[in-house]
């Protein structure tokens, strides 16, 4: 099974992306001894996933890939976007973003939103760019223990329960880092 780097420190999604890419040997950051934080100072996905695919690749010299995700709230002119992970403020938890979003949409009737993931692919010296999305609403309360981030707030479009109500199987076939990923692997497995 070949090597492949996912420049991340996140176990919730290494545990996701293990479970799509079956066939290769998925190596988190841990794995290869690296305990940087690398910083995303991008202003779109595209350059963050670019940024931390690049610093592994340039520091470790191994083939890697990366990815950034925002959720863009049409109400809130496509906030909290590329500051989704510090939307409540540096060193903020999963709740307080949840929290913070759950404030600003107070009142607001149109909750359309969108996860966008950007993967950035580093493979024997070239650059390959992947994007899936998914639409859906934002809920007025927290539904669902599972997954992390705002899944307890976000339902897809065409479900009756958030992301963090169902199985991670299912999350996983619909969900913005599932799609990019399956454009990942059908490029990873045509080559
Ligand atoms: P990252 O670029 O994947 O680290 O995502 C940035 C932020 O978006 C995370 O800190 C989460 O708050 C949120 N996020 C990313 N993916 C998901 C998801 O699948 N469900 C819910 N929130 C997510």
């Amino acid at each position: 099974m070949k090597d492949l780097v996912f420049a991340t420190h996140n176990a919730h999604k290494l545990e996701e992306l293990r479970a799509i890419l079956k066939d290769f040997n998925i190596l988190g950051l841990h794995d290869i001894n690296c305990h940087e934080d690398i910083v995303e100072d991008g202003e779109t996905l595209k350059d963050n996933a670019i940024i931390k695919a690049n610093y592994v690749t340039s520091n470790y010299h191994i083939d890697c890939f990366a990815d950034d995700t925002g959720l863009e709230v049409d109400a809130l002119d496509g906030a909290p976007g590329v500051y989704s992970a510090r939307y409540a403020g540096e060193g903020c938890s999963y709740q307080d973003n949840v929290n913070k979003l759950l404030e600003a949409l107070e009142g607001v009737e149109n909750r359309k939103a969108r996860f966008k993931t950007v993967i950035a692919l580093n493979l024997n010296g070239e650059q390959y760019l992947f994007e899936g999305k998914v639409e859906g609403v934002i809920t007025k309360e927290q539904h669902g223990e599972k997954g992390f981030g705002y899944d307890p707030i976000f339902l897809p479009d065409g479900f009756d329960q958030t992301f963090a109500e169902m199985p991670m199987e299912v999350k996983n076939k619909i969900s913005h880092r599932g799609r990019a990923t399956q454009k990942l692997v059908e490029f990873l497995m045509k080559r």
